[in-house]
């Protein structure tokens, strides 16, 4: 075990886009940053040299067996985990009447796989101590909806309210639970839409531009270090795309 007193934050999908500057991000702010990555293996390896006391987790977890096992490797590597920040997505494109069942189980696996791991990481590691915060990463899309995103818009509705569940779950607990709700920011996830859906978005935003990942990971950063009295909410942070 390493045996660093610096505090430790996981971050899930850490090896690209929004999760890659999350990871930057609480580096900076003094945190040990567990990379968790599932195929990005290079791209997050390249993120771990850069991080002081970085290290990397890998996982589909979609899969129980692969977090029963990344838990058990970060109880050797780090020993605690003070912050877990539920970044990991997925999405299929499809309107409902083609989009295959085995890709609405794709979309939605993850987020279980985000419901088992957060479980784990509370028993093994928040609980018993009595503290914690877990970060959300869910989207704007949960709260209006979004054509050809049917699972998606689920899974990211499901996670807010995963979100004030277990905020309450928590009560008598200094564990912090919150979602941030991205509207549409630059990442390799938004660059796969079609260019037509990304004109009708930016259309419908008041700043007039996209979000950069920057502006993400800041808030995730407020989360993380500040904002003792904020849970069991929703951060919209989507340059007033979506007010709510
Ligand atoms: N970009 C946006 O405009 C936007 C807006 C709202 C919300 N979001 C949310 O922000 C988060 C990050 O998205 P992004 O834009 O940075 O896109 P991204 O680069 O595609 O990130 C998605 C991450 O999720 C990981 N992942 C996907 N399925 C997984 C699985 N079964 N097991 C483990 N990891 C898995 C991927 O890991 P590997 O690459 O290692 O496979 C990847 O690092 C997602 O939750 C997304 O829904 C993004």
């Amino acid at each position: 075990m390493n045996e660093s007193s610096a505090p430790v934050a996981l971050v899930t999908g850490g090896g690209t886009g929004i999760g890659a500057e999350c990871c930057r991000a609480l580096a900076a702010a003094g945190f040990r940053v567990g990379v968790h990555y599932r195929s990005s293996e290079e791209k997050a390896q390249k993120l771990v040299a850069e991080l002081p006391g970085g290290f990397a987790l890998k996982a589909d977890i979609s899969d129980a067996e692969q977090i029963d096992a990344l838990i058990k490797q970060l109880k050797d590597e780090a020993g605690q985990v003070d912050v877990l920040v539920n970044n990991a997505g997925y999405n299929v494109n499809a309107p409902v009447l083609t989009m295959k069942l085995d890709d609405y189980d794709a979309v939605r696996s993850v987020e279980r796989g985000t419901w088992y791991l957060t479980k784990m990481i509370l028993r093994r590691f928040m609980f018993r101590r009595g503290s914690g915060r877990i970060i959300n990463i869910s989207s704007v899309v949960g709260h209006t909806g979004n054509p050809g995103q049917i699972p998606y818009t689920m899974a990211k509705a499901g996670l807010d309210a995963f979100t004030k569940s277990l905020a309450q779950e928590m009560a008598g607990k200094d564990i912090l639970v919150n979602s941030i709700a991205p509207g549409f920011i630059d990442t390799d996830m938004t660059e796969e839409l079609p260019e037509e859906v990304k004109a009708s978005i930016l259309a419908r935003i008041p700043l007039g531009r996209t979000g950069t990942t920057a502006e993400i990971a800041d808030v995730v950063t407020f989360l993380a270090t500040r904002g003792s009295y904020v849970n069991g909410t929703v951060i919209h942070v989507n340059g007033g795309m979506y007010g709510g």
